[in-house]
């Protein structure tokens, strides 16, 4: 069938493995030109679900951050810190049968944003999830256990505190990957009690 007749056929996003590229869940990898990207290399795994604990398979997830340094790599970024040629801070992938996804990537460094004074962002990913429902849908942020910056921050803080901590990781030294990268565990929930919040 010719494509354009196949696409105004289609009544849900398509997101097959033929746009998921090989390395895009590795952000250690995704983007070197000359080596590999400083920091340190952590992986980000867990599983996104349904309000009734199901695993949701096929969503796609992307994520985006700052380099080691706290530094990303768009135009309005204005943090005085370097940017790293091997690192773009982007990725995505697809869950699989089980709802599971995993990520290598840097452990993003903290970063100033100038909404108030010696305002700094704690450490955080980002995330989109897209599944097949139009309840389906999320944005929000992932952060590290432990975090000092946790109670200046005005976004991290403008979530409800009982929900606060569906927002941050838990470190895991059995996914730990020996001599290679600590773990930090992530799951989605998109709707229900549970559901994660919106950031
Ligand atoms: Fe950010």
């Amino acid at each position: 069938m010719p494509a354009i007749e196949w696409l105004s056929d289609i009544s849900l996003p398509v997101f097959g493995e033929s746009v998921i590229g090989k390395f895009d869940n590795d952000l250690t990898k995704n983007a070197r030109r000359n080596g590999e990207p400083i920091g340190e290399r952590i992986k980000v795994y867990g599983k996104v679900m349904d309000e009734y604990g199901r695993p949701l398979p096929n969503v796609l997830i992307e994520i985006w951050q700052a380099n080691a340094a706290g530094r990303y790599i768009h135009k309005a970024e204005i943090h005085d810190a370097p940017l790293d040629p091997n690192f773009l801070g982007g990725g995505r992938m697809l869950t699989d049968s089980g709802g599971k996804y995993q990520f290598y990537t840097i452990k993003p460094g903290a970063y100033p944003w100038g909404n108030h004074f010696n305002a700094w962002r704690p450490n955080h990913i980002h995330f989109s999830v897209i599944g097949h429902q139009l309840s389906h849908r999320l944005v929000t942020q992932m952060y590290f256990p432990g975090d000092p910056l946790f109670e200046f921050d005005p976004i991290f803080k403008s979530v409800p505190s009982p929900a606060r901590d569906l927002l941050i990781s838990k470190f895991s030294m059995d996914m730990t990957d020996p001599e290679f990268a600590l773990a930090y565990e992530f799951n989605l929930v998109l709707n229900g009690k549970y559901k994660t919040p919106f950031e």
